[in-house]
């Protein structure tokens, strides 16, 4: 694991933005797994920005939404697809038929999570995935107690999360109880994965993913064993890191040797 602790939310957010414009111009195909949340939001603000005034291109891109609220497709406004959409996807250049959403209110939703399976293996597998971290350790909505072999499917969200995402729905409307989702095994076969964390309040859970045990009570901390991961914090995340200052010079030292 690639430990970045940088100053502050702006800094994480250009940070994650660079690593993304160095592996497009390495891949112009490049797969990329998108997520939702707060935390990724200065990062497509950035990408966006390379986009307008740096001509940073994505036509050749292909993104795949890492979640969704089960019962909500993507033209809701209250959808994470509609999120993704409205601070990324619709100010890029990515075709229409290279952006692939997850969609709550398919038909049959366990014959959708297996042709999105499918549809990820079609294109070779995910290249880079984007992920954040909920406050009870989850990425994607793979909650606690969640198997950590576990494919794209149903998920019914814990309290915490629903709480935590009921800031984003208007009074009057709740928060869904269930979501799709990526599952743990299906993250853990992208070929590299870019964790973000911001704030004092993901501190806590942010040690445990990285410093704890791997366990599917804090489905984060499986990432300890893929072998290419960056993590990128600000200094109130990464507050709890009890090795943070090992973390610091060694990323110091790659720096050095311009890694
Ligand atoms: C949500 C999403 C995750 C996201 C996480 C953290 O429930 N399913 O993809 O990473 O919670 O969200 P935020 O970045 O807003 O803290």
């Amino acid at each position: 694991m690639r430990i970045v602790i940088v100053r502050d939310y702006e800094e994480l957010s250009r940070e994650a933005a660079r690593k993304v414009k160095t592996r497009l111009a390495a891949r112009p195909d490049l797969k990329l797994g998108l997520c939702a949340g707060s935390t990724p939001e200065g990062l497509y603000k950035e990408l966006v920005r390379l986009h307008r005034d740096e001509g940073l291109s994505f036509k050749r891109v292909q993104t795949f939404n890492l979640v969704e609220y089960l019962g909500m497709g993507p033209g809701d406004p209250n959808s994470l697809g509609f999120f993704i959409s409205e601070n990324l996807l619709r100010r890029l250049d990515i075709p229409e038929t290279n952006r692939h959403v997850l969609d709550g209110r398919a038909e049959n939703p366990e014959k959708h999570c297996r042709w999105y399976e499918d549809l990820i293996i079609k294109a070779g597998g995910i290249d880079l995935q984007l992920l954040g971290i909920g406050r009870v350790g989850h990425i994607g909505f793979n909650e606690p107690g969640s198997s950590l072999a576990s494919r794209t499917r149903i998920k019914k969200l814990d309290e915490q999360t629903i709480q935590d995402n009921s800031r984003f729905f208007p009074p009057g409307r709740t928060a869904p109880e269930r979501g799709i989702t990526l599952g743990v095994g299906t993250i853990l076969e992208s070929e590299e994965i870019l964790l973000l964390a911001s704030s004092a309040n993901k501190a806590e859970i942010v040690s445990k993913a990285i410093e704890g045990p791997v366990t599917n009570q804090v489905t984060a901390s499986i990432l300890q064993l893929h072998p290419k991961v960056t993590v990128i914090l600000d200094e109130a995340a990464a507050s709890c890191l009890e090795r943070k200052e090992y973390y610091k010079y060694a990323e110091e030292q790659r720096r050095r040797k311009g890694e």
